[in-house]
């Protein structure tokens, strides 16, 4: 038996009263002295309480960003200390790694040890990553083949712009990180901020604003406002005085989205849901196939917008991957994330429980087998087995939705020249894996999907500069890398007759 980590003092304290939203330089409570309960997964009680914004808070976000945007000292700061800040941010993060890997690991439920491993060090390298580019973003002279005569010129250039007051929405899967992918390019741009972290999971970016403060990001730049969705997101969404809104989280939402953003043309992105498929053919280092198709879908518990959740394997070692797969989940070790022994922790809610339980029992009412798993764990806590699903089809939900949980649907195929158009085969295009040795068709296939990521011999790899997000439902524009600078950034002409 071993003994959970113990709870930092930092960490212990900052839960223990209601916790406060940050609108301009003000912790605030919400207008109405609304709080909301956060749940401990692993226990199913309350964590903390905190305050629950909406529209009027929202309203109130807004008008401290605004104010920021227009006349602060942010407006007129230079890149390069744009890019400090941004340096400092990241600088803070890794001084406060273990409490903030013990705020997420509580808050979402992941191991202590992945959130201490991945989750804090990512956020921290986007920063400094974004800090970097805070000095480097830069318009270009044009030149222009306009009538004139031999005594009028025209010199022309472009300036990019921050694009102004950003919304930012963002989900519970990788709360701190997520926080992490939106506001990184929105600073490192000029841009002002209104982030609404997720209602399940808002500690970690109400902690991380304590730090933009302490790093010297002027007053208003962000505003962190918790509550729910269908109030304080909705509201920021539709809101007037909002030039983008960035979102990440269901397709069914960002399709809200897109109808609130209507209404004053704000700019926006979507990073929404996926059903990514994982292609093992039969010369691939198998062993490391099975271990990177268990990974692909058991990460995070599943729920990661590209959880490689189709495994397609080549026929002849249809078996023989299943087996590896299956034996790896039933190893796995399920339990409360300060265990120190837990590989994988409870689902983030109970609605995430009885929604990825709903489709297990879909699946097997509709002929699959589960070889591995199938039902939920214990009776305290969102606890639910590694599952993995054969005899399955792309006519069964299983298979075709998105079940954001630790459930792989594995399927044989014959021929490599037979697999894209099957693994296109969804609404979806954020990601996909291909495990094989043969470098041609590597290539040729990944330049079939239509996906925006394809892993070679390898999954869920990120980087800072590695652009990320979808093709068809799975959203609209990319995170990270220099592709999200521009979705934050307007072009502006500017024509000067000489
Ligand atoms: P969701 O899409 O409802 O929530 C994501 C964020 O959107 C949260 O901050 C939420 O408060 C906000 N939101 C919800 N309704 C809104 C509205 N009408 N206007 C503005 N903001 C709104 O996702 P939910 O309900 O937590 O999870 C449901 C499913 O969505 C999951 O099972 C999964 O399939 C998918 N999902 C995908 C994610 C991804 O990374 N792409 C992340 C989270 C969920
Ligand atoms: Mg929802």
């Amino acid at each position: 038996m071993s003994t959970a980590v113990k709870m930092e003092q930092t960490v212990s304290n900052f839960i223990a009263k209601p916790v406060k939203m940050l609108i301009g330089k003000d912790w605030v409570n919400a207008i109405n002295g609304a709080t909301f309960p956060v749940y401990n997964p692993a226990t199913g009680e309350v964590l903390a309480n905190v305050a629950e914004g909406r529209k009027e808070d929202i309203e109130l976000a807004v008008k401290a960003a605004r104010k920021a945007f227009e006349e602060g000292p942010w407006h007129k700061m230079t890149s390069s200390e744009r890019g400090k800040l941004l340096w400092k941010l990241g600088d803070l993060l890794e001084k406060h790694l273990e409490e903030f890997a013990q705020l997420e690991s509580l808050d979402n439920g992941k191991p202590l040890t992945v959130a201490r491993g991945a989750d804090v060090p990512l956020a921290a390298d986007l920063f400094r990553y974004m800090a970097g580019w805070a000095t480097k973003i830069e318009g270009s002279t044009i030149p222009i083949s306009v009538p004139y005569t031999p005594d009028t010129k025209y010199l022309a250039y472009t300036l990019r712009e921050p694009v102004g007051v950003v919304g930012q929405i963002i989900p519970w899967n990788f709360p701190l990180l997520m926080a992490a992918w939106k506001l990184g390019p929105a600073l490192a741009t000029g841009c002002t901020v209104v982030l609404k972290p997720a209602e399940q999971t808002p500690l970690s970016a109400l902690r991380l604003a304590e730090l933009i403060q302490e790093a010297g990001f002027p007053e208003g730049v962000v505003n962190v406002v918790s509550g729910y969705g269908e109030t304080a997101g909705a509201a920021l969404a539709a809101h007037p005085d909002v030039d983008k809104v960035a979102f990440t989280g269901s397709t069914e939402v960002g399709k809200l989205i897109l109808q609130a953003a209507a209404g004053n043309l704000k700019k926006v992105t979507l990073e929404l849901g996926g059903k990514s498929p994982n292609i093992v053919f039969k010369d691939a280092d198998l062993d490391a196939a099975v271990a990177g198709a268990a990974s692909a879908i058991f990460f995070n518990h599943g729920q990661c917008c590209c959880a490689g959740s189709r495994l397609y394997v080549e026929e002849s070692v249809f078996d023989k991957v299943v087996d590896g797969v299956a034996q790896i989940a039933d190893n796995i070790k399920v339990g409360a994330g300060f265990d120190p022994n837990t590989q994988m922790g409870p689902l983030v809610s109970d609605e995430q429980l009885k929604r990825v339980c709903s489709y297990m029992k879909s699946g097997l009412e509709a002929g699959a087998k589960a070889v591995a798993g199938g039902e939920k764990l214990g009776d305290k806590g969102y606890f639910v087995k590694p599952t993995v699903l054969t005899n399955v089809d792309h006519k069964m939900k299983v298979v075709e939705e998105e079940i954001f949980g630790p459930v792989v649907t594995v399927m044989p195929f014959k021929h490599a020249d037979e697999i894209a158009p099957v693994a296109n085969d969804t609404i979806y295009g954020l990601a996909a894996g291909i495990w094989t040795n043969d470098v041609s068709k590597a290539h040729s296939l990944a330049a079939k999907l239509r996906a925006g990521t394809v892993w070679i011999n390898c999954y869920n790899i990120f980087d800072a500069a590695m652009p990320f997000g979808g093709y068809k439902q799975s959203g609209w524009g990319r995170e990270m890398g220099k592709e999200s600078l521009e979705l934050y950034t307007e072009v502006k002409s500017v024509c000067v007759k000489m």
